[in-house]
């Protein structure tokens, strides 16, 4: 078979309408070829977020004339390790669904169980599962979800080769394979493929099915370089500024290191996202001990302007700090892609890259205190504001 594996894939000439905005960017080449090899007439994914994986479905259904009806369930507040968000995300990924997909793919905002009893046994042909991250959510979903897919229908399966902040999906994944066929893909976060039972499989499946032979090891290579190529797009798109046109830019990650060694480290952080343009109140919950080491507040957005009127960190003890004005805000430091500039009301910062970090003074929070939140009010805009 060799190269001839290659030659029919859809995903040569796909470009992703929605991508960046997950954690699914790695994976949507596959994705969209897998959709329009398999043709499933019902596909539903679990857990959507932004719609990163889901609107790459959709986008295959359509490009590639498949008659699939696609249902998204999620509850659209977000979770342990999504991170919590606002209205935002859902008033977005409905209009984006109602613009471009409404005559095939619905949004089910519920929750994963409650959702259960819109889909008869053995419908589904084509299965997502990617809520929540623990194992005891994963083995759950699965567990109640599996029977809804059809014998010889595919499930997918994210992150599993994430091994740290608490997920758990690899243990479940590591089962899951002992009971049908089954590939993971090496690349990113990792995705898993696996077939109920047994059933007739595109030659590209076979292929990966069976990996290592020199279709499959093609077809891992030809899917890493789409993704390298995809991840190079989104760097570029920082350094020229164009991710400010992408919708990427339309809403800003909130990110709280809480070390108490000083280090940071990407598990020793909560994050929340929230929608542009009108005044938030985000509040961020910390685990004890937080504040010993100054807590760095990181914001992932796209070249924005961020006004902030006032940050607190407190706990059912009471207020440990609040910054609303000069002073306070005087001992706020400022580094990385970021740069204060003068407002009389607000902490105004002008994101200028990837990476602004601001630094709080150290705070005297008592050790027994063992959930201090932090709550941020604040204003995120495209264009720098005239107040
Ligand atoms: C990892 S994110 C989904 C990522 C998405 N597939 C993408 O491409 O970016 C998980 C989502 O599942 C949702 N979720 C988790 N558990 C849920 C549950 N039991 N019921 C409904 N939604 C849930 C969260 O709100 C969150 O939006």
């Amino acid at each position: 078979m060799g190269t001839d594996v290659l030659a029919g894939l859809a995903s040569r000439s796909f470009q992703p309408r929605v991508y960046g905005v997950g954690a699914w960017t790695d994976n949507l080449h596959f994705a969209y070829d897998l959709v329009a090899l398999l043709k499933p007439r019902l596909l539903v994914e679990l857990g959507t977020d932004r719609g990163e994986s889901y609107f790459c479905f959709c986008q295959s259904v359509v490009e590639n004339r498949i008659g699939t009806r696609c249902f998204a369930v999620d509850n659209w507040r977000g979770d342990l390790h999504a991170g919590g968000y606002d209205e935002t995300t859902f008033e977005q990924v409905s209009a984006y669904n109602r613009q471009n997909y409404a005559n095939f793919s619905t949004l089910l905002r519920s929750a994963f169980d409650a959702a259960l009893a819109q889909f008869a046994d053995g419908a589904i042909d084509l299965l997502h599962l990617d809520g929540l991250h623990t194992e005891e959510a994963v083995r759950h979903d699965l567990e109640r979800w599996l029977p809804k897919l059809r014998a010889g229908g595919f499930l997918l399966m994210h992150d599993v080769l994430v091994r740290n902040r608490g997920f758990g999906v690899w243990k479940v994944w590591a089962d899951l394979i002992q009971r049908g066929r089954a590939f993971t893909f090496q690349i990113g976060p990792g995705l898993g493929v696996w077939q109920k039972g047994e059933g007739s499989l595109p030659p590209m499946l076979e292929s990966l099915f069976t990996a290592p032979n020199e279709s499959g090891d093609l077809l891992i290579e030809y899917y890493r370089r789409k993704a390298a190529r995809l991840q190079q797009e989104i760097t570029q798109q920082w350094q020229d500024g164009s991710i400010r046109q992408t919708a990427f830019a339309q809403q800003t990650i909130v990110q709280v290191f809480h070390t108490h060694d000083g280090a940071h480290r990407e598990e020793d952080s909560v994050f929340a996202r929230i929608g542009h343009e009108s005044w938030k109140e985000i509040s961020i919950s910390l685990p004890a001990r937080s504040g010993a080491a100054p807590l760095r507040i990181d914001f992932v957005s796209a070249f924005t302007t961020i006004d902030i009127a006032s940050i607190v960190v407190g706990s059912s003890a009471g207020e440990h700090y609040r910054a609303d004005g000069g002073r306070e805000f005087g001992a706020i430091r400022v580094e990385g892609d970021g740069k204060r500039e003068p407002h009389d009301k607000s902490f105004r910062l002008k994101i200028t890259g990837l990476d602004p970090q601001l630094y709080l003074p150290i705070l005297n929070i008592p050790e027994t205190v063992e959930q201090p939140v932090v709550t941020l009010r604040l204003r995120i805009s495209s264009v720098t504001p005239n107040d």
